[in-house]
């Protein structure tokens, strides 16, 4: 691997934060039970500064997180200075920790007023995405080394307008695909605004690839089914919005194969198939841009498997950069424990454990592990 990878691990606002009390998950959630609200999450807005001095005990270069869009435009027409300055010392604090940032505009989470207008269903929501990036671009955009506008657009229209999983759990094919449409507009309008303000910067999102493994064709005997899932889920994001990429994100949780055989399985009972991740980063290498790898991890509380996962998927991206991948960072999912969505805070993907009685922080030995094959590949150059 070159002197330029990055090492380091990822957040998003709403899992971590805690007190989102302005947007649609933390509205949504008020009807669940105690265990399944975000609350205080892990009071990551005010431990920030102790939870990046952990990223860099740990030997992190680089630090994804999000941007909290309902704290910063709590109102259609209310803007909070007080949160713009908040992630304005964030981003000071991984510059003076020597930190590069990956910052996320949109992590599954809208606005309350905005979700109650539409949401990503209105026409003008790109229009409004927009407004908020311009305030964020002018604020902060100084500081912020990669930009991600949306994370995982196809799981957040899935989950949210086909499966009913997530606020607004709505069911219908042609809301999902809307939502897609507006989504992909919102990321080229905002890669554009970005690129007018600063124009260096460097502007991705982050897609969730799932491995459809060859084995899978051959079994099932449906190339075509299994090619057109692949083209859906995988690459028509992507292909609404060729040309506005300067860098590919990619986050990578689990392959589909064919395995009967039992195969080792994460705490949610995800697959774990390294060799799903070099399929992935070879079949984005057609865009021919550089990659980084977003997001990758597993919810483990005994953390038995997660050294063995990093060192694993780490091998998986050698295996792929020898084959032409240009991938240049490798981002765990996640450096604390966090709420996980509708499932709570059961699942534990940190690389350092939250105890969320009294809000300590411990390192789990596989982040000591990650620390060493980072250091190991810095040494080695
Ligand atoms: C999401 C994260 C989530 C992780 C584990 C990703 O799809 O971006 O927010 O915590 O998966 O489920």
């Amino acid at each position: 691997m070159t002197d330029e990878f990055l090492y380091g691990a990822a957040t998003s606002a709403h899992q971590v934060e805690g007190n989102n009390v302005h947007n649609d998950w933390w509205n949504w959630e008020q009807n669940r039970p105690l265990e399944f609200r975000s609350g205080r999450a892990a009071d990551h807005w005010r431990l920030y500064k102790q939870d990046l001095s952990l990223a860099k005990n740990l030997g992190h270069n680089a630090h994804r997180f999000s941007i909290e869009w309902s704290r910063i435009q709590p109102e259609r027409n209310q803007w909070d200075q007080h949160a713009l300055r908040h992630y304005r010392a964030v981003l000071l604090e991984l510059r003076r920790l020597e930190i590069k940032s990956f910052v996320t505009l949109h992590h599954f989470t809208n606005p309350q007023w905005f979700a109650e207008r539409g949401g990503w269903l209105r026409h003008d929501a790109p229009q409004l995405f927009a407004d908020y990036t311009r305030v964020v671009v002018d604020y902060f955009g100084d500081l912020v080394d990669f930009w991600l506008t949306i994370n995982e657009p196809m799981v957040y229209a899935t989950q949210s307008y086909w499966h009913k999983r997530w606020p607004p759990q709505k069911r219908s094919g042609i809301k999902t695909w809307l939502v897609i449409r507006r989504l992909a507009a919102a990321h080229r309008q905002t890669y554009r605004l970005i690129h007018r303000c600063r124009p260096g910067a460097k502007v991705g999102l982050a897609q969730h690839l799932i491995a459809f493994m060859p084995s899978l064709a051959r079994q099932s005997g449906s190339r075509t089914v299994i090619a057109l899932q692949d083209f859906w889920f995988n690459h028509y994001f992507y292909h609404l919005t060729r040309g506005t990429h300067d860098f590919i994100g990619a986050n990578y949780y689990f392959a589909k194969s064919n395995m009967t055989q039992p195969e080792p399985v994460s705490d949610l009972g995800w697959p774990i198939r390294p060799e799903g991740l070099t399929h992935v980063l070879k079949q984005i290498k057609k865009y021919k841009l550089p990659i980084y790898v977003t997001e990758n991890g597993l919810a483990d509380a005994a953390d038995s498997r997660r050294a063995d996962f990093i060192r694993s998927h780490l091998r998986s991206i050698e295996t792929a950069q020898k084959q032409g991948a240009d991938v240049r960072g490798y981002l765990h999912w996640s450096l604390i424990d966090n709420f996980e969505w509708d499932l709570g805070f059961a699942p534990r993907f940190g690389l350092v454990a939250i105890d969320y009685k009294t809000m300590a922080r411990t390192p789990r030995r596989s982040a000591y592990v990650y620390k060493g094959i980072i250091e190991q590949s810095q040494t080695t150059l």
